[in-house]
């Protein structure tokens, strides 16, 4: 019988497009460099693997996250490292390497309480059978260059291991491919936004990315710290995210919060993380694809790209506040907050967390300063992952057809550099650029306001001539009406002149 099951069906359906809406990354997850050498391992097939090993055979499982750039980056690394281990007879044996994606394995990560991505676990097949992250060496937030990681593996073995790339110019995956390209590429120039330079769904999909990612992965929700760090960043966003929806929900959750997740309890509880931090997907300019963030392949820019137009976006709002703390100690705390507790990248952390705690980050003291030096530490990881991309190649952590520049570009804001010199900067200019660009109502549907300058920018014109043919179609309606009558009557009149045959003909058309 289909009937009793249809309601059931309906809501798996539902259920199912709604874990899409909020979890992105999950549907975009795949296209990850692939291994040759690793085995891929799920939840599903997880303890089968593992189950075929014997109990003393070692094993190097990395855990990487499909969104992370700093994984991306690390992929081909983690290949020539795997092609330098394969072969080697380590306390008799080999071993046995594998990895993990947790953009899609939330629970498998979340038991090993994977403390950022990437991390690479060594240790026996049993202690990962028990999922025991006690009994296993973890390397993760180090320097991952691969005599560290072969030194690391060596220690295990009580041996010391000198690591050597495997025949120049054997094939290691996508890397050395992706190497070739690297000066042609590098020519080519990021193409200027043709509307807006951020867009509001974007800024919410990250929200709703960092939300689940918090959500599934337990060491982000346990403990009394993350508790409190958890309420400030919903103080961040209750007081100065962009979207109308995220800000009146982070609100909504902040005056229950105590009941929500209260102070005696070790994890959150479920009522809170499956809480929606901006509301129902239906009032979300959020609709499961990246806008201004979208990259050319599924698995560049998006969620980070949609963290830093957050940034600066939020920047922008916090209000002044007499007596309260000023909109750029608020903006520190939630960037301290954020990169302190929920910023999985281990290595964006790692450089993040200097920049926090650098003198020039100390010496921001109003909203001005702060946005100028958040503009030019973003402009700082553009030249780094710049001269990363140049070494290893697009493909490895950013995206060919969005090369890192130095932002804005001069043809977006001429007046930004000064006409003397390419590269020295006019900060008046950029400051009165950075407003106009992130301020308030800079992009459709922000802050609940439509500005009118919007009308000036790209897509506008298709916008203008729909809505004006739209105003019209009620007077055409009317013109359409009295064009009748008018054919009607005068029809009945010349009938009338000629006989009552046609006239018949005529009244019951109109009939
Ligand atoms: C805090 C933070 C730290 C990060 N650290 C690392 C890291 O260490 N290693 C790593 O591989 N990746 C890191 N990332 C990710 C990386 O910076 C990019 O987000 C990612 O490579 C995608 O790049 P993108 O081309 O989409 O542009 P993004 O750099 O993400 O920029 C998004 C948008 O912001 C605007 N923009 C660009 N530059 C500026 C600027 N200077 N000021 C204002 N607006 C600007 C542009 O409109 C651009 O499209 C970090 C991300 C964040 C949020
Ligand atoms: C485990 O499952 C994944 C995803 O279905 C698959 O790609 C992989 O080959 C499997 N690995 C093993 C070792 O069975």
């Amino acid at each position: 019988m289909m009937r009793p099951r249809d309601p059931s069906l309906l809501l798996s359906v539902s259920c199912l497009f709604h874990v899409m809406l909020l979890q992105p990354w999950t549907v975009y997850a795949e296209p990850f460099m692939h291994s040759d050498v690793a085995a891929q391992i799920s939840t599903a097939n997880f303890t089968q693997a593992l189950n075929l090993l014997g109990a003393d055979q070692v094993c190097l499982i990395e855990f990487y996250a499909s969104w992370c750039p700093a994984c991306k980056h690390f992929a081909p690394k983690f290949e020539k490292f795997a092609n330098f281990l394969k072969d080697k007879r380590l306390g008799g044996r080999l071993l046995y390497i594998a990895r993990v994606d947790c953009a899609i394995e939330v629970d498998l990560c979340g038991a090993f309480n994977v403390p950022g991505y990437p991390a690479l676990f060594l240790g026996l097949a049993p202690d990962f059978l028990a999922k025991d992250p006690k009994k296993l060496q973890i390397y993760h937030g180090h320097d991952r260059q691969l005599q560290h990681l072969a030194t690391w593996v060596g220690e295990y073995f009580k041996t010391e291991l000198i690591y050597s790339e495997v025949e120049a110019g054997a094939p290691v995956g996508g890397a050395a491919s992706s190497g070739a390209h690297t000066s042609s590429a590098t020519a080519k120039r990021r193409p200027l936004p043709s509307g807006p330079e951020w867009s509001l769904a974007d800024v919410e999909g990250a929200t709703l990315q960092l939300w689940s990612i918090l959500a599934t992965t337990p060491s982000l929700h346990r403990g009394a710290e993350k508790r409190a760090a958890l309420r400030g960043i919903l103080e961040g966003w209750a007081a100065a995210h962009p979207s109308t929806s995220c800000k009146s929900h982070a609100n909504g959750l902040l005056s229950s919060y105590d009941k929500l997740w209260p102070a005696g309890e070790e994890a959150a509880p479920a009522a809170l993380l499956q809480s929606e931090p901006c509301g129902p997907p239906a009032g979300l300019a959020f609709r499961g694809e990246w806008v201004t963030c979208r990259g050319s392949k599924p698995d560049s820019r998006g969620y980070s790209c949609g963290l830093w137009e957050m940034l600066h976006t939020m920047a922008l709002r916090f209000p002044e506040k007499p007596g309260a703390a000023g909109p750029a100690q608020a903006m520190m705390t939630f960037l301290t907050l954020f990169n302190t507790h929920f910023f999985q990248c281990a290595p964006c952390q790692k450089h993040f967390g200097r920049i926090l705690a650098s003198p020039e980050a100390a010496a921001v003291t109003d909203r001005r300063s702060l946005s100028l030096w958040l503009w030019r530490v973003h402009n700082e990881v553009n030249e780094r992952l710049r001269g990363i991309e140049a070494q290893y190649g697009h493909s490895t952590t950013g995206d060919p057809e969005f090369p890192k520049e130095q932002w804005p570009a001069p043809e977006s804001c001429p007046h930004c550099r000064a006409s003397d010199s390419a590269s020295a900067w006019v900060e008046d200019r950029v400051w009165e650029y950075l407003q106009r660009v992130f301020g308030v109502g800079s992009a459709p549907g922000a802050d609940g306001v439509r500005p009118v300058t919007q009308l000036q920018l790209g897509q506008s014109s298709r916008i203008r001539t729909t809505s004006v043919l739209y105003s019209l179609l009620p007077v055409l309606g009317v013109a359409a009406a009295a064009l009748l009558m008018f054919l009607v009557v005068r029809g009945n009149m010349i009938s009338g002149r000629r006989g009552r045959s046609s006239g018949m003909l005529w009244s019951s058309a109109v009939k």
